[in-house]
Formats: C-alpha cells, sequence, structure tokens
C-alpha cells in the first residue's frame, strides 16, 4: 500500500494504476463504518484509494479541530488490512497554500438548513474540500456514509451541478448492536452518555413506525414524538425533522405519490459531543 503526502505523489501513484479507482475520503480516525465504506468500494472498483486529510476549513472557531482524534498508525494498519491501494495523506499546507486565493462553494438551499444552520461554513468548507481531492485524485467513483446524509445530498448536488467526472456513491450506515449509528466522535462519550445516545436511534424509530406501520402523516405530529423520544435519553436537542430524502426540502404533510422517499433526521447533544443520525425511507 503507498502513502502520498504531495499532490504531485499522489497525482503519479494514481496514473500508474490501471482499472477503476474508487476513493474513499475520511478525516481518518477510522472506525468500522469506514471500513465498510473501504470494502463496498472494493467492490465496485479495482483499486481503492483512501484520504486521510482533518480538514480545518469545515471546523468552526467553536468546534474540535485541535481534539478531533487523530489516530494515524491504526489508521493505516487498517487501511492495509482492508486492501486498500493507496493513502494520501496530505498537511494542510498542501491543500490550502497560504499564498493561494481561496475558492469558496456554496450549495444553495440544501447548505442553508439543519446542520447548515447549526454549523455557519462548515459546508462550504466541505464542498471545497471535496472538490479538491476529486479534482486532485480523478477517482471514477467516491464513496460517502449515508450517515452524513446532508453532506451527501451536498456532494451529489455539487458534482451535478460543476459537472464532475467522478460518479458520488452513498453507501448505507453501519450500526451498533442497539442501533447507534457508528462515528468517531464516540470516543468522546462516558460509558453512561454511550448508553444514553442509543436515544437517537430510538427517536427514529419511532418515527419510522408512526410512518410505516400506523400511516401517521402529518409532519408536525411525528417530529413531536421523535423529539419526545429524545428527551426521554435526556438528550439535549438540535432537530428532530421529517424531510423529502431527496433534497431535505421541508414538508408538512407526506403524500407518498409526491415525496415517496423521506428521510428522518436528529441530531443532540449529550454533554460536549454533538452526535447526528438520520435513515431514509421509501413508501
Ligand atoms: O465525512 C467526512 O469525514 C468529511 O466531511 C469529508 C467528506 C472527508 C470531508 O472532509
Amino acid at each position: 500500500m503507498w502513502q502520498a503526502k504531495t499532490i504531485s505523489q499522489v497525482r503519479a501513484s494514481v496514473g500508474a494504476l490501471r482499472g477503476k479507482i474508487a476513493l474513499v475520503p475520511t478525516m481518518g480516525a477510522l472506525h468500522q463504518g469506514h471500513l465498510s465504506l473501504m470494502r463496498s468500494a472494493r467492490e465496485l472498483a479495482d483499486h481503492v484509494v483512501v484520504s486521510i486529510f482533518v480538514n480545518p476549513t469545515q471546523f468552526g472557531p467553536e468546534e474540535d479541530f485541535a481534539q478531533y482524534p487523530r489516530t494515524l498508525d491504526a489508521d493505516l494498519q487498517k487501511c492495509q488490512a482492508a486492501g486498500v491501494t493507496g493513502v494520501f495523506l496530505p498537511g494542510v499546507a498542501e491543500i490550502y497554500p497560504e499564498n493561494q486565493m481561496s475558492c469558496q462553494l456554496n450549495v444553495r438551499g440544501i447548505a442553508d438548513t439543519l446542520e447548515g444552520v447549526i454549523r455557519p461554513g462548515h459546508f462550504s468548507g466541505v464542498c471545497r474540500v471535496v472538490a479538491k481531492l476529486l479534482n486532485i485524485v480523478h477517482p471514477d467513483i467516491a464513496c460517502f456514509g449515508q450517515k452524513d446524509l446532508q453532506q451527501l445530498r451536498l456532494i451529489e448536488a455539487m458534482a451535478r451541478d460543476l459537472c464532475m467526472v467522478t460518479e458520488i456513491i452513498g453507501l448505507p450506515t453501519l450500526r451498533e448492536s442497539d442501533g447507534l449509528a457508528m462515528s468517531s466522535r464516540h470516543v468522546y462519550l462516558s460509558k453512561n452518555q454511550r448508553q444514553r445516545a442509543v436515544g437517537l436511534y430510538r427517536a427514529l424509530m419511532i418515527g419510522k413506525d408512526m410512518i410505516e406501520k400506523e400511516g401517521v402523516f402529518n409532519v408536525q405530529v411525528i417530529e413531536k414524538a421523535m423529539a419526545q423520544e429524545l428527551g426521554v435519553y435526556d438528550l439535549q436537542i438540535d432537530y428532530a425533522v421529517v424531510r423529502d430524502g431527496r433534497n431535505l426540502d421541508l414538508m408538512t404533510l407526506i403524500e407518498p405519490h409526491l415525496t415517496p422517499h423521506l428521510a428522518l433526521l436528529v441530531a443532540a447533544k449529550l454533554g460536549d459531543v454533538r452526535l447526528i443520525d438520520n435513515v431514509l425511507l421509501s413508501l
């Protein structure tokens, strides 16, 4: 497995590969969720390239950029074991040279709701780094987890609008046995917080059952029940919403013939740790 630290190194290494190339962009602290992305990528392509870069431009001034877990040695071992062909490990100066003017990328609408409101500037940083990674590596496909659904929809929209040649692939969320979606931020949770964190999944299941089993189509009623369930686990709620699954547009009433694809999304804090999760439903 090769390691490339500069743009020219990664371009040369990727250029020497034959066959279909998948990129799995990550910020490291790799867990089973990332490994499952790599496995799926391997099934879809001949070579998997993983990027590990904790991207400063997607963290707000009050966020955990400095504290974000960095576990490079373990990450490299996991990539090797997962059959990854090469890893791109750029430093901040390689991606954001100081003497270069910066380009701002925004996907209107989808970036202006939910995470975009709570984390101003976050999605602009995500778009910028993902656009750079795709332009640097030129993969045939790039794989992203559905766990960050808003990010996934945003990247799909950006790639479509900018006529990028890379196909964006969204892959299902990997969950712990109690349903909690895997996340690099779980290392911050105390034992008690970890037990309460399952409330996010429980809230999603409450909403899903109301829609699928009870035929409740009033969005406000469903959102209230999801929020109540988050409260049962003493989670500090940022949002618990039902949206159009394709573009995360607001809705008040579920009309299956108009919006057959739904997304239920929740975000909540346990102490300083903020977790997000979602499920997609097709009616
Ligand atoms: O989902 C992530 O880990 C990051 O947002 C990404 C896509 C690697 C961009 O930094």
